[in-house]
């Protein structure tokens, strides 16, 4: 007999782990969360909070999203991404970044109800594990995996309650593996993973330092520096990274991984944040200092039987692009609800299948986009001359002669233009946050094909309804001036039917099969004089069915299942969709 009994385990009180738990409970199912540190996060590391994750957020509720937005800085202070030689040095040139820019920012605002901002770990983990307590998770803190063994019918793990050094056993029907980089959980599943760990090395600086002056002006959150060895490890040049604007700060800076790691004394870490400021004298007051390696690994297998594997523990790569703890947190809002479903009978097991077809191929995606963003910063050291030499005074040489009157000096100039620009696939690449497809049997494309990307699908986002595509966000409108998204309308838990004018069938559809799936099927009319009106048109545009037509999502917000019109016997064509979707 296990001395503990909970539905599932959750390892890990990370962003994947604590965003986990709040799902599950919100779904009202039992957890329970352990992490061996006796609380959350201690450094700011994450911090870029795209839309979509605040779309699980405002899925949690409004009140969650809103506390996040009241913690963050906002979309406006982050964007005036800087190339210099140090703060108080030579600015080679600016990018606008995170939707900084007029046209990226309008593709921002047509494509969610919720805004990018700046959020670091340490206040993201409190608010989802927050979330989750409250509502009902079982949190356990100073208390270590140690290893699992799993049967037909569930898993028993064995932990240690650290205050004590006792171990127990937990019994649980499911166990979640958000236990980070270095997972156990992942380890004893025998995931299969493919790349490699230790490619790169690097160090994090987090001190406290009043740098207005430097940087009021030019509102980002990261500053990147050229200087000599700024191209060696690391993630790609120096960088000065805006944790609080703009007193509190976190330098993130190389060494060579084939070189045992420096010793970061406080001394070593003045003088670095000394030379990356370029002010010889400033005041600063060092936080934290720590060594990390760059990865380039992902999970080819994200689950085993009973046992789940998500975030950090199945995506390991560097911050390039900020989609660490994005990407962990929808980890959790595709598999939460899976669970949810199967535990309350109204799934069958092989939805769980679907959680690493749909999840894997975005961990390869992701890694691989983070890792080729380091490379991307090669091109701007060679353009400003300082891969030719290591001499120093050659090197300033080198930069300096792109101020000359001469053709050489212009072609110079231009490309570090265009090698600057090019990083927008690094700092704005909207498509990758936004343009997640399923391809897997829980969804049911019906034989669709799937719309080719018009623009690039890394920097664009291009909204569809097709089946396997995020529900494109739209405005509609209520009565008493009241408006919602198309995404608020969807989610908690539940499917939903979009349909309009003509669609009844649909909705009496919902209502009979939600009897007898025992499921909530939530559904809408959207049209002139019905509950919701499409006043500006701007959901006729992306629906892609007919007045008639409808459009099915799942819990996570993604389409499942559309029809163009309305068919002859809708009860049988809904159910089809459904009980494929759930593995029934
Ligand atoms: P995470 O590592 O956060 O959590 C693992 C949890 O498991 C911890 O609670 C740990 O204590 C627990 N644990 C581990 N072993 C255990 C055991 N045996 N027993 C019990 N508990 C155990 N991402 C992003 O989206 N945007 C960004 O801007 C950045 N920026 C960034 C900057 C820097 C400098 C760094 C280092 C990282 C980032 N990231 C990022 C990445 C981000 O921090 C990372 O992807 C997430 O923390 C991953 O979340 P997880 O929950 O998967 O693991």
């Amino acid at each position: 007999m296990a001395d503990i009994t909970t539905d599932v385990l959750i390892i890990g009180t990370g962003p994947a782990g604590a965003a986990t738990a709040a799902l599950l409970a919100s779904y009202g199912v039992e957890n329970m969360l352990i992490n061996r540190y006796r609380w959350l996060a201690n450094t700011p590391r994450a911090h870029i909070t795209n839309q979509r994750t605040m779309e699980v957020l405002r899925d949690l509720g409004r009140e969650v999203e809103d506390e996040a937005y009241m913690f963050a800085t906002q979309q406006d202070l982050m964007g005036e991404n800087v190339f210099c030689t140090s703060l108080a040095g030579e600015e080679i040139g600016r990018l606008k970044t995170w939707g900084k820019h007029p046209l990226s920012r309008a593709e921002h605002q047509l494509s969610s109800p919720s805004h990018m901002n700046d959020l670091p770990q340490t206040f993201m983990e409190p608010l989802l594990f927050k979330t989750a307590c409250s509502r009902g998770t079982q949190a356990r803190m100073s208390t270590e995996y140690l290893s699992h063994k799993q049967d037909k019918s569930g898993v028993t793990t064995t932990c240690r309650d650290r205050l004590s050094g006792k171990e127990f056993t937990v019994r649980s029907k499911y166990l979640v593996g958000a236990d980070g980089g270095n997972s156990k959980v992942a380890e004893d599943a025998k995931l299969k993973f493919e790349g490699k760990m230790g490619v790169g090395g690097s160090m994090n600086i987090l001190f406290k330092a009043d740098l207005s002056k430097y940087v009021a002006h030019r509102p980002s959150v990261l500053y990147w520096v050229v200087q000599p060895g700024a191209d060696v490890g690391g993630i790609g040049m120096g960088l000065v990274r805006m944790v609080r604007p703009w007193n509190e700060w976190l330098i993130v800076w190389g060494y060579d991984i084939n070189q045992p790691a420096p010793e970061v004394d406080e001394a070593f870490a003045t003088k670095v944040a000394r030379d990356l400021v370029g002010d010889p004298d400033l005041e600063i007051d060092i936080q934290s200092v720590s060594t990390w390696t760059v990865n380039n690994m992902y999970a080819t297998t994200m689950q085993n039987g009973r046992v789940f594997c998500m975030g950090d523990a199945t995506h390991r790569h560097p911050p390039s692009n900020g989609l660490g703890s994005n990407t962990s947190i929808q980890d959790a809002f595709n598999l939460a609800w899976k669970i949810a479903y199967v535990l309350k009978g109204a799934a069958g097991e092989g939805l769980l299948d679907s959680y690493q077809v749909e999840r894997a191929p975005i961990a390869r995606q992701i890694v691989t986009r983070a890792n080729k963003s380091i490379e991307e910063f090669g091109p701007i050291f060679k353009a400003l001359g300082l891969l030719d030499s290591i001499d120093p005074v050659k090197m300033q040489q080198n930069m300096d002669a792109r101020c000359d009157d001469t053709p050489a000096a212009e072609e110079q100039r231009r490309r570090i233009r265009e090698t600057i620009a090019f990083k927008v696939y690094e700092f704005d690449a909207h498509g990758v946050e936004m343009n997640q497809r399923y391809r897997s049997k829980a969804v049911f494309a019906d034989g669709q094909r799937e719309p080719k990307f018009e623009r690039d699908a890394e920097l664009h986002y291009q909204p569809t309804t097709w089946p396997g595509a995020r529900l494109p966000h739209a405005w509609v409108f209520g009565g008493n001036g009241t408006r919602a998204s198309t995404l608020d309308l969807c989610g908690k838990g539940r499917f939903t039917v979009f349909t309009g004018i003509g669609g009844k069938g649909w909705i009496d559809a919902a209502k009979t099969l939600s009897k007898e799936l025992c499921i909530d099927i939530n559904a809408h009319v959207v049209g002139p004089r019905q509950e919701w009106q499409d006043l500006t048109g701007d959901w006729a545009n992306l629906r892609g069915v007919r007045d008639g037509g409808i459009v099915l999502t799942r819990p996570d917000q993604h389409v499942c299942w559309r029809k163009e019109a309305m068919v002859k016997d809708p009860v049988a064509a809904l159910r089809k969709a459904l009980k494929s979707v759930l593995a029934l």
